[in-house]
């Protein structure tokens, strides 16, 4: 800085007030979004700056060390934010609708019951039909549970042999005589549809039972009350809000609406068995809070003008909502308008609607935990980030984090039950188990939710059709070590017969006319010293696999999907060795053009212990959250500066692993072994 801006500076100072520029934490990837919002001209002279961070879970941290002053944050992130070790957040605004902006909560969760329902206990629920919104949703799901399972005539959700969503439904279906709760019961497709016909009485008050999923009239806020009303439902599940509109009450400024519906009918049911007319004010078990801004306690010494830029920011915003409005604020449509409240601990704040032990909400002691084997450090400190997440949303069992000194350990802790989970790459799943008894159970995807192929590329309009072709032409690989580059093409030679797999890396050799797999001249791959010249003759400098090809010494180059985004498509194809009868496809269809699917890296379990179901249920639902919401948590980012960390950077979600690519892959990992190269 210059001595004349350090005077500006000083004067500006002076005018408005030293403590009015407030560093507001964005995920990096609305951070464009967030500097359209600086631009935005505000009577405040408050100013705001952005601090770009990998996600909202980074911003919480950035807060607490005073990297940024403030977040908008959902109940949830408040119980992440309490969570973190000698943090002192506070809650210094609330985002409110415009209908209700002086409600206390976001919305009150309500049971509703026919008037003369003969019951004065919450226990006399047992043996009722219920509606309800959906699965695992605030009001409809995970309240009612989390308020019935405090009581000793609710069914026990404590058998190990079944997974802790499981013994939810279970517990539903025998509590409740019938019921509708819609909705994926399992992030596994199998799971789902199993669970579906074992518990069919829980959707058999649903419009569609046999179906049981969105959209189905008898679901939602609304659809829970017309199931009570309309289709024998004697319980509903829902909330204060859509009771009222229901039956044509007035909601906050909102005036009463005409509706065929008679309130009169209809009861609240209390916690103490009591009733409460519809027209009164409702009982409830518990509310969601609303969401709202989170800072950390030195914002509160100069509070007032941050406040008003806020306020004058989400008025500006309201009617157009560009993207800073819901991005970088965190507001809605329907949620826009900002109330101070006292600055309160998020901890505080949840317990005032009693939606801690809504969040917290177990199964039973002892409670399942899965527990997930890192090897360093960095990957223990993501483990438990991604830990106390899950939790936060949900998402059970508990992950819990083990650290070993090195993949092998890990694949002999989960073999000794010291963990449940490991993450290999490539064919070592094959090797964990053989060497460790162990199996997978979910794995990486990529761009559009696909596992890596091993493809076959070749120049456009090249007169090769199929495998037979290849025989006697030119070959570049991507290096000796990767399963595209060698074991791809040489476990698909050997099983269609076109070489024999003794002496097979000599056979590999000499099917084509000369080839470059970079690194099989290693003196640690080949130990026994194969004549190894025409694998390596085509090989010039460091150029492999595409880039061999694109110098045009092959006429053929074996390499993952992954390498084809720098390919040009007018100028290359891909040769569809899985097909019957060859033929060749543009680059972008390699999950139905390529020689085989390639193993991605793979979470396995021991064959013995707790189902998979229940182990692969925390990290698929994780990922299956995150999906369209990596700012929240973006689980496949660098973390702490370090890349790959638990995850591949470049994975997008992850997928149950089916039996049969796994025994391919198996297949594969033994015909290399025979053939003597390492996997
Ligand atoms: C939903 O159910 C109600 C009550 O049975 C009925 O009046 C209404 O027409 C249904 N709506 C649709 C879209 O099926
Ligand atoms: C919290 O629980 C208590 C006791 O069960 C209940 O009286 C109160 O209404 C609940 N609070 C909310 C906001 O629902
Ligand atoms: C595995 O370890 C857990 C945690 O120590 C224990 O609760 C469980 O009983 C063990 N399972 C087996 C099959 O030994």
């Amino acid at each position: 800085m210059t001595l004349k801006y350090i005077l500006v500076f000083i004067v500006l100072c002076v005018n408005v007030n030293c403590k009015s520029t407030y560093k507001i934490c964005v995920p990096v990837q609305h951070l464009k979004a967030c500097e359209d919002m600086l631009e935005v001209p505000t009577k405040s002279k408050a100013i705001l700056e952005c601090i770009p961070a990998r996600d909202r879970v980074e911003c919480l941290n950035y807060v607490q060390q005073r990297q940024a002053d403030l977040v908008p944050v959902d109940p949830e992130d408040m119980y992440v934010a309490s969570n973190i070790p000698n943090q002192d957040f506070v809650l210094f605004q609330e985002y409110r609708t415009d209908e209700e902006p002086d409600a206390e909560f976001r919305y009150e969760a309500v049971i509703v019951v026919h008037k003369d329902l003969p019951i004065n206990s919450l226990d006399q629920l047992k043996g009722l039909k219920s509606c309800h919104t959906g699965v695992n949703r605030n009001v409809g799901y995970k309240i009612p549970l989390t308020m019935l399972m405090k009581r000793s005539v609710f069914p026990k959700m404590t058998d190990r042999e079944i997974s802790p969503k499981e013994n939810e439904l279970r517990a539903f279906s025998t509590f409740f005589k019938q019921s509708c709760i819609v909705g994926k019961w399992s992030p596994d497709p199998k799971t789902n549809a199993v669970w579906k016909s074992e518990y069919s009485q829980l959707c058999a008050l649903c419009e569609h039972p046999d179906k049981c999923d969105y959209p189905d009239n008898f679901s939602g806020y609304e659809g829970a009350l017309r199931c009570l009303a309309h289709n024998g439902g004697e319980v509903a599940f829902t909330k204060v809000i859509f009771v009222r509109k229901f039956f044509g009450l007035p909601v906050g400024t909102t005036p009463a609406t005409p509706s065929t519906e008679n309130p009169d009918q209809f009861a609240y049911l209390c916690v103490d068995g009591s009733k409460k007319p519809i027209r009164d004010k409702p009982c409830s078990w518990a509310a969601r809070p609303w969401q709202g801004l989170l800072g950390h306690n030195d914002v509160l010494a100069s509070l007032t003008p941050l406040r008003e830029k806020i306020k004058q920011l989400a008025e500006a915003g309201k009617t157009e909502r560009p993207e800073w409005f819901e991005k970088v604020l965190g507001l809605s449509e329907k949620i826009h308008h900002v109330a101070d409240n006292i600055p309160i601990k998020p901890m505080d704040y949840l317990n005032k609607a009693n939606y801690t032990e809504v969040i917290e909400r177990g199964h039973g002691p002892p409670e399942p935990v899965v527990r997930l084997c890192v090897t360093s450090s960095v990957a223990l400190a993501k483990c438990r980030a991604m830990s106390v997440f899950a939790f936060s949303r949900d998402i059970r069992p508990r992950l819990d984090c083990v650290q070993e000194a090195s993949d092998e350990a890990c694949l002999k802790s989960v073999q000794d039950n010291g963990s449940d989970l490991a993450g290999v790459d490539a064919l070592k799943v094959a090797t964990a188990d053989k060497m460790y008894g162990l199996h997978p159970v979910f794995h990486e995807v990529y761009e559009n939710k696909q596992p890596k192929y091993a493809v076959a590329v070749v120049k456009k309009g090249s007169n090769i059709n199929n495998v037979d072709d290849l025989k006697g032409k030119r070959s570049c690989h991507s290096s000796y070590n990767t399963f595209s580059g060698l074991a791809a093409p040489l476990y698909y030679l050997i099983s269609k017969n076109k070489i024999s797999n003794d002496q097979c890396i000599k056979n590999f050799g000499e099917f084509f006319s000369g080839s470059c797999v970079p690194g099989i001249d290693k003196p640690e791959n080949n130990p026994t010293g194969m004549d190894v010249s025409r694998l390596k003759q085509q090989c010039s400098g460091a150029s492999s696999g595409v880039a061999c090809l694109e110098d045009g010494r092959a006429d053929v180059a074996f390499v993952s999907s992954a390498g084809l985004k720098d390919l040009s498509a007018d100028e290359y194809e891909l040769l569809c060795l899985n097909r019957e009868n060859g033929g060749r496809d543009k680059l972008s269809n390699y999950p139905i053009c390529n020689v085989m699917m390639a193993p991605s890296r793979t979470w396995v379990s021991a064959k013995d212990f707790l189902s998979d179901v229940s182990i692969a249920f925390t990290p698929l639902s994780l990922a299956e959250l995150l999906e369209t919401k990596t700012d929240l948590f973006n689980i496949y980012g660098e973390f702490l500066k370090n890349n790959n960390v638990i995850f591949n950077n470049e994975a997008k979600g992850l997928a149950t692993t089916e039996k049969l690519d796994f025994d391919k892959f198996k297949n594969v990992h033994d015909v290399m072994n025979a053939c003597g190269v390492k996997v």
